[in-house]
């Protein structure tokens, strides 16, 4: 199963966050000039910390205290959890996706007896208007002609919709925006998608998308990869959420 957590947290983020930055992550804040920049991070970082937090709570771990666990960037920018005491990475696949004043946030444990290699990406976007400049430059003509046969009332949601799985499905293969958009194809009214298995988003039904992706943007040996894709709107946002296995 995959944790997942639209946040901010029930009760917001804490106003001093040296209550729960540990300092690799106090620096780190302290690097980021502009407001908008600092907020989200904060909003990002509370709400994965919360989550990693109790999501080892109730594997009968210990409850760590969110000063204690971290979440670090890789060369790439993909986020991943370490354990600041002995400085080890947590066996976790995370995803952070910030998007006006919300946040998304999910987690899925990688290490025995769980699904085993498997990476998660989430993206968060609100629904707002989208150029026909920005189709046509971003999504597939199966994307558009998806939209296209929408009613009217339908298109905007389905829009972001389909920009969001993509920027989730790129996200969860740690590439982000550095590959052309067209090599992932994602629709959201999907013919046929592959079993989940128990790799899905817990707790609230999430809908199905399907992904097909250019097979030069997968790693070695990825022919073998299974990517599945999740979908949901909720509070004018829509959520999205990729798991990579295999
Ligand atoms: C990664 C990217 C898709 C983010 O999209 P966005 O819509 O601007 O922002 P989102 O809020 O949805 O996601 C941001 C989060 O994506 C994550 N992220 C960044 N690069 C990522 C990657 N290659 N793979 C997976 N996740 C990534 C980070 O956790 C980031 O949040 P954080 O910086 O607060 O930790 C996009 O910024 C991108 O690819 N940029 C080009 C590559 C780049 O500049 N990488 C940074 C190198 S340090």
């Amino acid at each position: 199963m995959i944790e997942w957590l639209f946040g901010p947290p029930p009760g917001g983020v804490p106003s001093d966050p040296g209550t729960w930055l540990s300092a690799a992550e106090l620096e780190r804040l302290s690097r980021l000039r502009f407001e908008k920049r600092r907020s989200e991070w904060l909003l990002g970082r509370f709400t994965a910390k919360t989550l990693v937090a109790g999501a080892l709570d109730r594997r009968g771990d210990r409850l760590p205290s969110l000063r204690s666990i971290e979440i670090v960037p890789e060369p790439s920018g993909a986020p991943f959890v370490r354990d600041v005491v002995s400085g080890t990475r947590l066996p976790v696949s995370v995803s952070i996706s910030h998007s006006a004043r919300r946040a998304l946030f999910a987690v899925v444990f990688t290490g025995s007896p769980g699904p085993g290699r498997c990476a998660v990406g989430v993206d968060l976007e609100l629904i707002e208007p989208r150029s026909d400049g920005f189709l046509r430059d971003f999504l597939t003509a199966p994307e558009r002609a998806e939209i296209a046969a929408l009613p009217e009332r339908e298109r905007l949601a389905r829009a972001n919709g389909i920009w969001s799985a993509k920027e989730a499905v790129l996200k969860s293969l740690k590439l982000g925006l550095t590959v052309d958009t067209g090599k992932v194809e994602c629709l959201l009214t999907p013919a046929e998608v592959p079993d989940p298995g128990d790799l899905c988003p817990e707790g609230t039904p999430w809908r199905r998308f399907s992904v097909r992706c250019a097979p030069e943007i997968l790693p070695a040996g990825g022919a073998e990869m299974r990517l599945l894709g999740f979908w949901r709107e909720e509070a004018g946002y829509v959520l999205t959420l990729a798991v990579a296995v295999g």
